[in-house]
């Protein structure tokens, strides 16, 4: 592919600053952008010649020059309050989310749901025979990895719907298929009906885990893009406390099961009818709308002095989809622009961070805290933990953009590991009430270092780690590896867990390990960077034992 995309992208080099002249005139940038614009153009005409075109773009010094140049230049940061609004109304995808992760789980213990699927009799019922425990098991595992399933697959299309009908488009089929699977579950008269629910609901939570986080971030201003990003995982933690909240009531309830599988759908439907009200992505209005459509689409995110300067800077971001359209799959493997590289590593954090255990010890907390306290303690403990995890995401939503994705993610992740070890040992000791509550806290401590770090940044990176014309496969392999990691240690964990409790700890302390690593040597910084600036530091990063480019 490369002789082919290296001569295209020559080309493509030349329309792209073509148009940014054309743009210039009509539309009043600063003179330090437009002098460099014309000096660029000129190097780079100059090198064409020399070269007989065969330079890559990425290598290009003039490239970087001209990309630093347009970043550096600085609007004041102003951040219009309707911009909050629109990520606020895209996280809304992370309630569903996290409600129904939280949710699902909890009914197996509900009695009313144990009694209408037949896995319990009714006292008395001389006619009923409860199911067998591997009939349990089977139906539990189905419930679980069904959803893991239908969200893989959710994640796997979605990018078709994001990248032709555009992100708020995508987002309310998103919510219209995570309705009806909700729907199907909350009246699902048999356990077959549940199961067909659970891939829907799946399929849909996968779709607006792939969308929310791209569109919040090319909606976002750079200043802050960061901390809009992290709302998404933000209202993940905020689903799992409600979820988690409304459990403890509704457990006592004969339908409660009902609403712990539908409640989220007024979710669902508040998020669809304020999506229609939002503007579509103006990344995504100026690859495939008019620039009409496009600057009023920025007029509500941006104060009137910056679109100008928005608009070309979206034009220089979208100027290969012009040219050559959406990017096939083959593409967001290939070597261009260091495309397989990122999608590897977009793959593998989020690998890391199932690995690592979170969800393992945020839903299997009440069977863990269970050996040490009585099962009422050990579920406020959970609802305790699960507080603990919404009000640390916090601490990201006020460093991600100060201190940037990288240090955040390094630093917690080396608060992870010994945390995670620490735990392991403990699960070796005399179980005692002491134990206990140093299982709690450390647990508290490791909770607390994921939502610092792992859990909302690498929502965060994925939406804006990749050029726009792969952005959206690239983000649904990333999201697909997360649901897919995310099924296997669901399935795994209570089987390995009965092995051996401490083992799983040390494992998943290696996973963060060589995680962190990962993003120590290999992950480049994204913060407050336009996308040429991040193409060509991935271009330009080299793995050192001593980072420099934080
Ligand atoms: C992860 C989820 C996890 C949640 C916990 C998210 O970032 O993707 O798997 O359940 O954090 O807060």
């Amino acid at each position: 592919m490369s002789t082919t995309a290296d001569s295209s992208s020559n080309l493509l080099r030349k329309s792209r600053q073509e148009r940014m002249l054309e743009d210039s005139i009509n539309n009043p940038i600063p003179p330090a952008i437009e002098a460099e614009i014309e000096k660029t153009q000129d190097a780079n005409s100059e090198d064409l010649e020399a070269d007989g075109g065969n330079e890559k773009e990425e290598q290009h010094p003039e490239n970087g020059k001209l990309s630093s140049l347009k970043a550096s230049h600085s609007m004041p940061k102003r951040t219009k309050k309707f911009i909050i609004l629109v990520a606020c109304v895209a996280a809304m995808g992370g309630l569903i989310f996290g409600y129904d992760i939280a949710g699902a789980g909890a009914t197996f213990v509900m009695e009313g749901f144990e009694l209408h699927f037949g896995w319990k009799c009714v006292e008395g019922d001389l006619e009923c025979t409860p199911a067998t425990t591997s009939e349990i098991d089977r139906d539990k595992g189905l419930i679980n990895g069904l959803f893991g399933i239908g969200a893989t697959f959710g994640a796997l299309i979605n990018p078709y719907f994001a990248e032709k009908h555009g992100r708020r488009i995508s987002l309310s089929i998103s919510a219209v298929v995570f309705i009806l699977g909700a729907a199907i579950q909350s009246f699902s008269p048999t356990m077959a009906v549940m199961w067909t629910g659970r891939i829907f609901s799946g399929m849909g939570i996968g779709m607006l885990s792939m969308c929310a986080p791209i569109y919040i971030a090319e909606c976002s201003p750079e200043h802050i893009r960061g901390a809009l990003g992290t709302l998404w995982q933000l209202a993940i933690t905020l689903g799992i406390v409600v979820a988690s909240a409304a459990n403890l009531g509704l457990q006592h309830l004969d339908w409660g099961w009902r609403l712990s599988y539908g409640g989220n759908i007024s979710f669902a439907i508040v998020m669809l009818i304020c999506l229609a009200f939002m503007p579509e992505s103006p990344r995504w209005l100026a690859a495939h709308a008019s620039e009409e459509e496009t600057r009023k689409a920025l007029a509500r995110m941006r104060f009137e002095d910056e679109i100008d300067l928005e608009y070309t800077k979206i034009m220089i971001e979208i100027g290969e989809e012009l040219e050559m359209g959406v990017a096939p799959w083959s593409e967001v493997f290939s070597d261009h622009n260091c495309m397989r590289r990122r999608v590897l590593l977009g793959v593998l954090f989020f690998a890391f961070q199932q690995l690592a255990g979170i969800n393992a010890v945020m839903f299997y907390a009440p069977d863990i805290l269970n050996k040490f306290f009585s099962e009422n303690t050990a579920v406020y403990g959970t609802f305790i933990l699960n507080v603990v995890n919404c009000l640390a995401t916090f601490i990201t939503v006020a460093t991600v953009d100060k201190f940037g994705r990288t240090k955040l993610l390094v630093v917690g992740g080396c608060l992870m590991f010994p945390f995670l070890l620490v735990i392991g040992i403990l699960a070796t000791v005399d179980q005692t009430q002491g134990v206990g509550y140093a299982v709690i806290v450390f647990s508290a401590l490791y909770i607390i270092s994921f939502a610092a770090s792992w859990g909302p940044v690498l929502w965060v990176i994925v939406g804006e780690m990749f050029p726009f014309r792969t952005r959206g496969k690239a983000v649904g392999a990333a999201t697909m590896s997360h649901w897919i990691f995310t099924t296997i240690v669901g399935a795994l964990f209570p089987v390995a867990s009965s092995a051996s409790l401490s083992a799983c700890f040390f494992f998943f302390a290696a996973m963060i390990f060589i995680g962190n690593c990962v993003v120590y040597f290999y992950q480049v910084e994204t913060a407050e960077r336009t996308i040429e600036q991040i193409d060509e530091a991935y271009a330009t990063h080299k793995p050192a034992l001593k980072r420099k480019d934080w």
